[in-house]
């Protein structure tokens, strides 16, 4: 026993060097999580409203990570499942799943395909799980302001959020200007997020747009969708 109590470390020091020095950078972790004490809420965050939205257009699709597919054992479409794998919380390093939207080394890049998320929305999943990943309802209550309806105060975070996950090419390319300008005013823009009889509900697969948010668009559109 006391023989083993003394080699046992040095038996540790040379496996931890044969195993980490040939790439030290490449040791494995494990992710570290932030005690919730250090945890800091943000009152801002409405889960539904600003992350949920993020899941629902980049990766809950048909063949990605919808219930059906569930690609690599990640279903990303409700707050029930987007926590069960590959988030830490407190941690967006340490968490998978933002590591592949940052296209961190060794990670598979997502979404899968497209241009990425828009840093908009990384911004926002790094803000939300920093602040514990919670389903939080505190910033529901800030209330979308019908009177900021200009371009890029309303409309360009309205399409990074919600559309551009699948819209990102031409001549829908939804992050480009001139392509919601030309949807919006000559094509089904308002009627399909209006969810109009007869039209394409729009974002396909999420949950309708507030009021106040179609409003903004109408108010944009009978402005002359100036780039404001
Ligand atoms: C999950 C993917 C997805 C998201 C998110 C999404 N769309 Fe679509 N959208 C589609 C697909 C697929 C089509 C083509 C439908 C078809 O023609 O069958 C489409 C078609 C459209 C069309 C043309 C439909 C028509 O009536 O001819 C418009 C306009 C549109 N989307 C607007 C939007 C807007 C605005 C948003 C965001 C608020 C959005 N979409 C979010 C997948 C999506």
């Amino acid at each position: 026993m006391t023989r083993f109590r003394k080699v046992l470390p040095i038996g540790g020091i040379i496996a931890w060097i044969a195993i980490c020095s040939p790439a030290i950078n490449s040791c494995v972790h494990q992710p570290f999580a932030l005690p919730d004490s250090l945890i800091q809420p943000d009152p801002t965050i409405c889960f539904d409203r600003d992350v949920l939205p993020i899941f629902l257009s980049n990766c809950a699709m048909s063949g990605c990570h919808d219930a059906s597919s569930g690609e690599n054992g990640y279903v990303l479409d409700s707050y029930e499942n987007i926590i069960k794998k590959g988030i830490v919380k407190g941690n967006p390093a340490g968490s998978r799943i933002f590591q592949s939207v940052t296209h961190a080394k060794g990670v598979e890049s997502m979404p899968a395909v497209g241009p990425g998320l828009p840093d908009v929305s990384i911004n926002m999943l790094r803000r939300w799980i920093m602040a514990g990943a919670t389903d939080s309802t505190s910033g529901c209550n800030v209330s979308c302001d019908t009177t900021n309806f200009s371009y890029s105060g309303a409309i360009k975070p309205l399409m990074e959020t919600y559309c551009i996950g699948c819209h990102y090419t031409s001549p829908s390319n939804f992050a480009n200007y001139e392509d919601v300008k030309n949807a919006a005013v000559t094509g089904d823009i308002i009627p399909d997020i209006s969810h109009d009889p007869g039209y394409q509900p729009m974002p396909q697969n999420g949950a309708k747009l507030l009021d106040c948010q179609i409003t903004q668009v109408k108010k944009w559109v009978a402005a002359g969708a100036p780039n404001n």
